[in-house]
């Protein structure tokens, strides 16, 4: 298996090569920034090209949300380049600003206001009003299955519900690129479906988006490509399946540590790779049928399943998702 620092910063670069440059959303290079004498961002390349859907995923501190903030010239860059929309960031922030949405990572919806309040007073910097405006709002409302507390003050909604308005308060201008700093979190299972659902119709209208998550299934199904950063730096860069046929064994057979103790007790069955996970044992293995008939031997109860991003998540950074 290749080293997968060395790779990475090509396959990130990778669609720079392919595409045309002005069909690039999103073009960093050498991205840096420095917190107290340390890396939070350590030298980032990334060509995100139109029409993508690009997940950010890494450990908590890996630098993810400094990255998107670079992005949007909240945060000063120290070293770098970054290129959004085929425009200079700091140079042309106010241009680039009118034409993305952003669903940030701690909400900034006014407490003070109520929910159609906050729709307004954001509209307002975009200069939208009369029927358009009106219609924009009822549209937010009803996709953020809104409509019923449109009078309700912030404070009043659950964290679900804050979380779909400030997506329908990303999309009031009818943004090309859309970036989402873990815009799921917190969300039930129903909520993470219907958004979902908005996020695949916008891919599917052309829009570009970029999303964190520390959900690795929820960037396996919704993401064209990838990037896992780690301490500031991208360590593999790949559409889901292209990572995972890359960084892991097809299969994982898991066991509990019970189980696993009396099977590792054995050395001569010992299989090629192991990993040790809260209370269970992973195997990693590309011949799950003779894993298993050993397992079954010994009379040890197991289960196995295809590898998943997860799978490679923890390859690559050795942690866990939430450390
Ligand atoms: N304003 C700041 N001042 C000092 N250090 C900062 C600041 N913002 C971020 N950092 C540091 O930079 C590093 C990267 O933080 P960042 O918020 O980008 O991580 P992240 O990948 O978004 O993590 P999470 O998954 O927890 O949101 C961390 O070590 C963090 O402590
Ligand atoms: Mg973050």
């Amino acid at each position: 298996m290749t080293p997968p620092r060395a790779d990475a910063s090509l396959d990130a670069q990778g669609a720079r090569d392919t595409a045309d440059p002005a069909r690039l959303a999103i073009d960093i290079r050498n991205l840096r920034k420095v917190y107290n004498g340390t890396s939070a961002v350590d030298g980032i390349d990334l060509a995100i090209p139109s029409g993508e859907f690009f997940g950010l995923l890494g450990p908590n501190g890996a630098g993810k949300t400094t990255t998107l903030r670079m992005l949007l010239g909240l945060t000063p860059i120290d070293a770098g380049s970054v290129r959004v929309l085929g425009m200079s960031i700091p140079e042309q922030e106010r241009e680039i600003r009118a034409r993305l949405g952003v669903v940030p990572q701690f909400d900034t919806l006014d407490p003070d206001f109520t929910v159609e309040e906050n729709l307004l007073t954001y509209a307002s910097y975009f200069g939208l009003s009369g029927p358009v405006l009106a219609q924009r709002i009822e549209d937010l409302l009803g996709l953020a299955n809104l409509e019923a507390r449109r009078r309700s003050r912030i404070n009043t909604l659950s964290g679900g519900m804050k979380r779909r308005l400030t997506l329908a308060r990303a999309l009031i201008n009818q943004p090309e690129l859309v970036i989402l700093d873990e815009p799921t979190t917190g969300l039930d299972p129903q909520a993470r479906h219907h958004l979902w659902r908005q996020l695949r119709r916008l891919r599917e209208r052309g829009v570009t988006l970029v999303l964190t998550t520390h959900y690795m299934e929820e960037a396996e199904e919704l993401c064209d490509r990838i990037a896992i950063i780690d301490s500031g730096r991208i360590i593999a860069c790949d559409s889901p399946r292209a990572l995972i046929a890359a960084h892991v064994e097809p299969w994982v057979i898991s066991l509990n540590a019970d189980a696993a103790r009396r099977f590792i007790a054995d050395p001569s069955m010992l299989p090629a790779r192991m990993l040790e996970i809260a209370d269970s044992w992973l195997i990693y293995t590309a011949d799950p049928a003779a894993v298993r008939a050993e397992l079954d031997t010994a009379g040890l109860p197991h289960s196995t399943r295809a590898a998943n991003l997860e799978d490679v998540f923890l390859r690559l950074t050795g942690h866990d998702l939430r450390d």
